[in-house]
């Protein structure tokens, strides 16, 4: 979600005004993605590396996401949505983390979409957490490390109940991964656009949909053994 501060600047207003223009995005985002059917919505809202911003702009942020948490929750969870958090948590106040935890909790049951909300999350971070879990695994086991495969491994990472990700939208015009969910994205598509996150809307989404739906997925099979696939 990339562009609040420009947004903002173009607006001669401060980049957290950005911010908080960002938080309808969301939730246009979260309502149109239900409306098309999306079952998996993962939103990358606080990098690691976002710590090093200014600290008025930190708190902001720290503040809206909470303040977002507490409004938005109960419409998001009579909607059957299930709130997932993926990130080093424990960075995060007291606060935060419970009210984080207590969501989770809540809306554990929910079947219609599952939001994944990364929070101080960064995908080498999520690689060496998961590495550091399955070798802890396997010497608390005693299983040979020749059990390790893609599989084993993945299922310490932090979304793994979910499958891995069909589309990346990037706003904001740069075109960069930045550290987002670098295993999980190995096929993924990725869509950029210069839209500005305080700027994506309804049509905006589906318009990267629309992208989506004319590439075609080879996962390393050429054109034609896609094809025959597709007809059996
Ligand atoms: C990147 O834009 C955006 C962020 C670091 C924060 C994203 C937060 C929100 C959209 C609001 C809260 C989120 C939730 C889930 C309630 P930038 O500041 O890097 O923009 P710039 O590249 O134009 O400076």
């Amino acid at each position: 979600m990339d562009g609040n501060g420009r947004w903002a600047t173009q607006r001669n207003k401060y980049r957290t005004s950005g911010h908080k223009a960002g938080v309808e995005s969301v939730r246009k985002t979260i309502r149109q993605s239900s409306k098309l059917g999306i079952k998996w919505l993962t939103l990358f809202a606080f990098s690691s590396e976002n710590w090093s911003r200014p600290q008025k702009e930190v708190s902001m942020l720290m503040e809206l996401f909470t303040r977002a948490l507490k409004k938005e929750v109960p419409e998001l969870h009579e909607n059957g949505v299930r709130l997932n958090f993926i990130g080093d948590l424990s960075r995060f106040s007291d606060g935060l983390q419970k009210r984080m935890n207590k969501v989770a909790a809540l809306t554990h049951n929910n079947d219609k979409m599952v939001l994944t909300i990364a929070v101080n999350y960064g995908g080498r971070w999520d690689i060496l957490q998961a590495a550091k879990k399955m070798v802890q695994a396997l010497d608390d086991d005693n299983v040979s490390s020749k059990e390790i495969n893609e599989d084993l491994f993945s299922r310490y990472l932090s979304m793994n109940e979910a499958p891995n990700p069909d589309l990346l939208i990037r706003t904001g015009g740069e075109m960069r991964i930045s550290n987002f969910l670098l295993w999980q994205m190995a096929y993924s598509e990725l869509y950029f656009t210069s839209t500005l996150w305080p700027d994506f809307d309804e049509e905006s989404l589906n318009q990267a949909i629309e992208s989506y739906h004319q590439r075609e997925r080879r996962f390393g099979k050429t054109p034609k053994q896609v094809k025959e696939n597709k007809q059996c």
